[in-house]
């Protein structure tokens, strides 16, 4: 057991779902708004954290958009996404990609550059200093209509040299992948990849959507897919990669604890699954934590831990040449 985690810890791995705004630890955010004169609802790090109790997807994205209000400045984006970079080499995550909401963030009067500028800085630095490799990638709030993600792309496109792909996030029920199929194809056309989170809370028929109609390299979270035989075998056939988050998905109440998570039977099914934190401020964990934690409640074998962090290398956007020299080290 103790053997298995130590090689958890140890072993170089990736991140390709994690929300940057969902790094902000209380004590962060504590430090911002005391900074930048915002009151928060709440006196002290204990309070912030009872008040993480979450009953699904929508009660969590109120509480994240609220912390989210602490960043202002470029040096409050820069010292975020610094202290998630620190945490990247401490547990041996060798690179990482990364999301963010720039929409959260307009809506407050901060602009694009303030916000870009501040995780790219954060990131070069890292690169320079310890060697993480990363893409940024940016999301379109998906409660926000089709007209405000066009507004958003033409200032990313303004940045295309530090945004490697566009993704889709926030309240998946109700907001299906369809009503941004025409912003992902000129997403397309100026040459962005794109993911999109679906089949986190919502149906299988989200992730056939964002498969055929944003063609997407990766699904974020993906775990309703196995309700769908034939999109199973879509998925296995053509390993399109899902970018699995298993303390989320317990924290949010998709599954009622991690003993009843999917994760192995997607690993048994042949589909190309990793392991992610997507917001571990907020959900209890880092990478490792998820790792270690669903290794012990499904009992997964040190093989198929391999497999999962392999299947992260080969998911990422690295070259197939860094994929390979990371892959030979597992
Ligand atoms: N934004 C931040 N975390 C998210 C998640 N798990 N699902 C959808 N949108 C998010
Ligand atoms: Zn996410």
């Amino acid at each position: 057991m103790e053997d298995i985690a130590k090689f958890i810890r140890e072993v170089p791995k990736t991140e390709l779902h994690l929300h940057i705004e969902g790094t902000l630890e209380p004590e962060l955010m504590f430090d911002l708004a005391k900074r930048n004169n915002i009151k928060i609802p709440y006196s002290n790090v204990n309070e912030v954290k009872s008040a993480y109790n979450f009953s699904n997807l929508e009660t969590f994205l109120n509480i994240y958009y609220e912390g989210s209000k602490v960043l202002i400045n470029e040096q409050d984006f820069f010292d975020l996404t610094w202290s998630y970079a620190v945490k990247c080499r401490e547990d041996n995550i060798v690179h990482t990609e990364i999301f963010f909401d720039p929409q959260a963030h307009l809506s407050r009067g901060i602009k694009f550059e303030t916000i870009i500028n501040g995780i790219n800085k954060a990131l070069l630095k890292a690169n320079k200093e310890f060697g993480l490799t990363y893409k940024i990638i940016m999301c379109f709030l998906r409660h926000l209509d089709e007209k405000s993600a066009f507004e958003v792309l033409d200032q990313a496109i303004e940045h295309k040299d530090k945004i490697i792909a566009v993704g889709l996030d926030s309240s998946e029920k109700g907001n299906p992948p369809s009503k941004f199929k025409n912003v992902f194809k000129k997403a397309i056309k100026e040459g962005f990849l794109t993911v999109a989170h679906a089949g986190e809370e919502g149906p299988p028929e989200y992730i056939w959507e964002a498969i055929n109609l944003l063609e997407v390299k990766r699904i974020d979270h993906g775990v309703q897919c196995l309700k769908d035989k034939k999109l199973t075998k879509e998925l296995r056939n053509k390993q399109i990669p899902l970018t699995v988050c298993p303390l989320s998905n317990v924290k949010l109440c998709v599954f009622k604890n991690l003993k009843e998570h999917n994760l192995k039977n997607m690993l048994n099914e042949g589909l190309m699954v990793m392991v992610n934190s997507d917001d571990p401020a907020y959900f209890g964990g880092y990478v490792n934590d998820n790792l270690v934690e669903s290794q012990a409640a499904l009992n997964l074998s040190k093989n198929e831990l391999k497999t999962l962090i392999i299947n992260s290398f080969k998911s990422s956007f690295l070259s197939e040449e860094k994929k390979m020299k990371w892959i030979e080290k597992i």
